[in-house]
């Protein structure tokens, strides 16, 4: 096993046993539905790419990573709140997710939604919990946090997804779409590791820039397993960007050329990552995985 499997399976360890504890937070009577639907979705696998990247760059600068589990676990949250959300019959109208029946097929649409509303109020309250800081770096940690999970992040690009799914869209359209609804959470990661580590201002936009070209290569990924990956490995439905119409880079530049560009942008990223004076094997490693992940 590669080393940065090994860290990916670390990071996930900790930060499963912290989301659970979370979720054992819930007290209301009759909420059971929701707490299992929580459940459901946020300890169902999933890579947890966005946490191993915060703790990642948070060690990077000098942190030691179980101190950023709160963030780390703020940001699966948020990931997995637009997960449950995205597949929702008025969304994407996926039935599949992370191997099994999507959160709406098992708990119903009313409680789906409920599920990632808590979520994504649960994520703040995690992160704003997080102990041994100065709070000057929480704050500004978690005002990066919601804007790029906001209107000028996560849920504008759902939006352009939305509005683009008919017509014809251009690539600079697209790229908008998809450095938002992917990209902006996966940039505040890397950003927010480097803020609660207390790296300069330099090295934190070093790593903004990294991780959007991360980000966008990622995206860029999913519509191309979207095209030709495997269900089974996946867990989630293949084919449905074409079925319902949408642009994609596939759609838009082919598989050939869609790769070529995972392959550029994964270059321009490992490039910056060579600013960085402490150890980022592992995170190169990752970034080099990524682009041609099945999964
Ligand atoms: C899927 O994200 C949705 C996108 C934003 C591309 P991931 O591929 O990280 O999904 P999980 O967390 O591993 O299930
Ligand atoms: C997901 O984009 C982006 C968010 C959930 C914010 P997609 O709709 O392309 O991702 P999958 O393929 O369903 O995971
Ligand atoms: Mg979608
Ligand atoms: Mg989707």
């Amino acid at each position: 096993m590669r080393t940065a499997e090994i860290m990916l399976r670390e990071y996930s360890e900790m930060l499963e046993t912290a989301l659970a504890d979370y979720l054992s937070r819930l007290s209301l009577p009759l909420t059971d539905r929701l707490k299992k639907a929580m459940s459901y979705s946020l300890l169902s696998g999933g890579k947890r790419v966005r946490p191993a990247l915060l703790l990642e760059f948070y060690k990077l600068c000098g942190g030691i990573p179980e101190k950023a589990l709160p963030f780390a676990c703020a940001v699966e949250m948020i990931h997995t709140y637009s997960l449950i959300h995205d597949d929702l019959p008025c969304m994407d109208d996926d039935i599949m997710r992370r191997g099994k029946p999507s959160c709406h097929m098992v708990f119903g649409e009313d409680i789906a939604l409920l599920a990632g509303d808590a979520l994504l109020t649960l994520a703040f309250e995690s992160a704003l919990s997080a102990e041994g800081f100065d709070p000057e770096k929480i704050v500004k940690a978690a005002y990066i946090l919601a804007k790029a999970a906001g209107m000028n992040g996560m849920v504008g690009g759902q939006v352009i997804d939305i509005e683009t799914e008919s017509g014809s869209v251009d690539l600079e359209t697209l790229q908008i779409k998809h450095r938002n609804k992917t990209g902006a959470l996966i940039k505040a990661c890397a950003q927010i590791g480097c803020i609660l580590a207390g790296a300069s201002e330099t090295q934190t936009e070093t790593a903004a820039s990294f991780a959007a070209h991360l980000g966008l290569a990622f995206q860029i990924v999913d519509d191309i397993l979207n095209a030709e990956g495997d269900s089974e490995i996946l867990g989630k439905p293949t084919g449905s960007d074409a079925e319902k119409g949408k642009t994609t880079y596939v759609s838009l530049l082919g598989l050939e050329k869609s790769r070529e560009l995972v392959g550029e942008l994964t270059g321009q990223a490992l490039e910056l990552l060579d600013k960085f004076e402490g150890d980022a094997g592992q995170l190169r490693e990752l970034t080099v995985m990524l682009q041609s992940r099945q999964l």
